[in-house]
């Protein structure tokens, strides 16, 4: 199961700034889409109103060609239940790994066994077996993101949203988070979107890439295009490494 993606003339306005400009872009099903962009872009601001824990002030988001009027937290729960998460900067609750891993699955009533058989092979994907008596503060911060990776993907997510999930680590471990969302893309189909400052990372793992600049979406493309033939100087002036973050 897997939905798409449609975002339309998106704006987040806070009293003394516009975060995101008319932003539009379109997700289809089980598509890896990256939205790449320097520090203070509206990366964060836009994969926030995405897992709808903001509100946009303008334009619409549509989840499986329905769009997003009704912000109440049923129905707010209701869609949540499909995605998963991760955020720059892991968080987990002060707990062992296997209660971070079962969460979701207790909060929507999943019986020990299955729960039991689920958290196992996720931890197994991300390569975490045998870790789930160790408390969370006795992890390192790449097997502690690997954990909140598990803990997102426990659930088999439809959409799979994630805010520079490797910013904070080191190579090693930024591979291997990687690998697993290759792998959850093609083996699952879920919908990826995720956001990174990392034009390697973006040619590694997009099948289209947008560049977001001061929340304004200037290009999207294919992985070809954009970082052979961009559309627009920006891009460009990007890849080339001549606008700085
Ligand atoms: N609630 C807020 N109040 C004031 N400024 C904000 C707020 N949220 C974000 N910003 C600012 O908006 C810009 C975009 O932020 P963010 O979405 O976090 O960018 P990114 O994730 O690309 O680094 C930044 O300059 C940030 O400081
Ligand atoms: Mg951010």
């Amino acid at each position: 199961m897997t939905v798409s993606v449609e975002v339309q003339s998106l704006s987040k306005l806070i009293p003394q700034k516009t975060l995101l400009r008319d932003v539009n872009f379109g997700v289809e099903e089980s598509e890896v889409f990256v939205i790449i962009g320097p520090n203070g872009a509206g990366k964060t601001t836009l994969i926030r109103l995405l897992d709808l824990l903001d509100k946009p002030s303008k334009g619409r988001i549509k989840f499986a060609n329905t769009e997003i009027k009704d912000y109440s937290p049923e129905n707010l729960v209701k869609w949540r239940r499909k995605f998963g998460m991760v955020f720059q900067r892991t968080v987990l609750f002060n707990a062992k790994v296997y209660d971070n891993v079962a969460y979701g699955l207790k909060i929507r009533g999943t019986d020990d066994e299955t729960i039991e058989k689920k958290v196992k092979t996720v931890l197994k994907l991300v390569r975490l077996s045998g870790f789930e008596q160790r408390h969370v503060h006795t992890l390192s911060g790449g097997e502690a993101q690997r954990v909140a990776l598990a803990q997102a993907l426990v659930i088999e997510p439809e959409l799979l949203l994630l805010d520079e999930p490797t910013a904070n680590l080191d190579p090693a471990n930024a591979m291997l988070i990687e690998e697993v969302i290759l792998n959850i893309a093609r083996e699952r189909k879920a919908t990826v979107i995720m956001t990174t400052h990392n034009m390697f990372q973006a040619k590694r793992l997009a099948d289209k890439v947008a560049l977001l600049l001061d929340g304004e979406l200037i290009e999207t493309d294919t992985p070809e295009i954009f970082f052979n033939q961009p559309k627009d100087p920006r891009t460009l002036a990007f890849i080339e490494g001549k606008i700085f973050f």
